[in-house]
């Protein structure tokens, strides 16, 4: 492994060294993500003030900072970003190996004030690109604050202006501004469009960082880092959230799009070149009021996997000024959890059972059993699973993760395994 040696960005590289999503193999659960054309992990860095910082591995593959002093440690993790944008040669101790040539790509929360005002959860930073480009045993590092509107006006007049993951910005004084402040809720103009969970290459070569509202995706060029505009959907499948996470390979990029109003969810397709989203099908939930939070799905070769956990979006928490326990989301253990299988080829859902209540953000894996006559039996679903336990939301606050030094930010985490029988079943496991 090599050993890296660089000054000014460590806040920024320890907030956003987490792996794809797409990539997980362990515990972590934070934000995310990244887009990798090589890898590698630096495990020492120089903080601003000199001191030696050791990279290491807590969790699996989550990776934090801690300053290797005999004086009182020090969080650096979870710090914002000093500088809107940087960019220099890492100094390399060790050697980088010539044949690993490429741009490692990463997006994430990295701002986490404005002015003298503090953001209270890790989901409400604004979001930081980090570019790693290594070539011919170089490496040269950068960042950027991602100009979205959210971004650009916190920093104009700052303040937080957009509701945020948990801060809903400016409050109201009076019954019209309240109406006022409805009225640009419902039309999406007041969510947030802080694209800092996802950042993915189409198969056209664009590349396009998200977020869970739909205005939130923001296209850039991966050379500069340099925000170059908003990415116009062309359709009209409307609505105003999406997964987080698409699955996006060369020929296709497919999400979801919740269904806030009639519980489920449109499964859609983008074909590379376009900007236009097709529906597959339509997953409808079984559980009420609202779909369960969709931050990301996992897909087979055939089938679309839905997933639908208690932990579900709540229309009236977002209308709240000030946040809740569980911010735009509530905790409905008897509305049960279900997994939901469409086939692509259809858009009929083809497996619908119920499950053990679940709690997870990030899906790794899932594949298609068969039997020995090749036909599909169930469809096997991994993901990062938190114990059923909807406290990993407020668990995230900034307060909390500050609080930890050394600590395993999720204890609790865990690989979690679904087997989705696809013969009529009413119960998968
Ligand atoms: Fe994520």
């Amino acid at each position: 492994m090599a050993s890296l040696r660089i000054s000014p960005i460590v806040s920024s590289f320890n907030n956003q060294s987490k792996r794809s999503c797409q990539s997980h193999r362990g515990k972590h659960d934070q934000s995310c993500s990244s887009l990798l054309f090589g890898k590698t992990f630096p495990n020492r860095v120089l903080n601003e003030n000199g001191r030696l910082l050791t990279i290491s591995k807590v969790a699996a593959s989550e990776v934090v900072a801690k300053e290797e002093s005999n004086e009182e440690k020090t969080h650096v993790a979870f710090t914002s970003v000093r500088q809107e944008r940087w960019q220099g040669e890492l100094q390399v101790e060790g050697e980088i190996p010539q044949w690993l040539n490429g741009t490692y790509l990463r997006n994430g929360p990295g701002v986490w004030h404005v002015g003298e005002y503090n953001l209270q959860h890790l989901f409400d930073g604004y979001a930081t690109l980090v570019r790693l480009n290594f070539e011919s045993g170089r490496l040269v590092m950068g960042h950027r604050q991602i100009e979205s509107e959210a971004y650009k006006a916190a920093q104009k007049n700052q303040k937080v202006c957009f509701r945020e993951f948990s801060d809903n910005g400016p409050k109201s004084d009076n019954f019209l501004d309240y109406m006022g402040d409805l009225a640009k809720l419902f039309s999406g103009a007041s969510l947030t469009d802080n694209t800092m969970t996802g950042v993915v290459k189409l198969g056209d070569g664009r590349v396009l960082c998200l977020t869970e509202t739909q205005k939130g995706s923001i296209l850039i060029d991966p050379d500069t880092l340099d925000t170059l505009g908003k990415f116009e959907y062309t359709d009209n499948l409307g609505g105003l959230i999406q997964a987080a996470h698409p699955i996006v390979t060369d020929t296709e990029y497919i999400t979801l799009l919740p269904d806030l109003i009639n519980p489920g969810h449109q499964v859609v397709r983008m074909e590379p070149g376009t900007n236009e989203r097709k529906l597959m099908g339509r997953v409808n939930c079984r559980g009420r009021p609202s779909p369960g939070w969709v931050h990301s799905f996992p897909v087979t070769e055939n089938y679309v996997v839905v997933p639908e956990m208690p932990l579900r979006y709540c229309p009236q928490n977002l209308l709240k000024a000030e946040p809740t326990e569980l911010y735009k989301f509530q905790w409905l253990p008897d509305s049960k959890a279900y997994m939901h299988v469409m086939c692509k080829a259809t858009g009929k859902t083809v497996a619908s059972v119920e499950v053990p209540p679940f709690v997870t953000f990030h899906f790794i894996n899932a594949y298609e059993e068969t039997d020995e006559d090749g036909r599909v039996t169930a469809v096997i679903a991994d993901c990062c699973e938190h114990n059923a336990d909807p406290a990993i939301l407020p668990n995230l606050s900034l307060h909390n993760l500050r609080s930890l030094h050394g600590q395993d930010v999720l204890p609790d985490a865990k690989v979690g395994r679904f087997r989705i029988p696809i013969d009529g079943a009413q119960m998968g496991r």
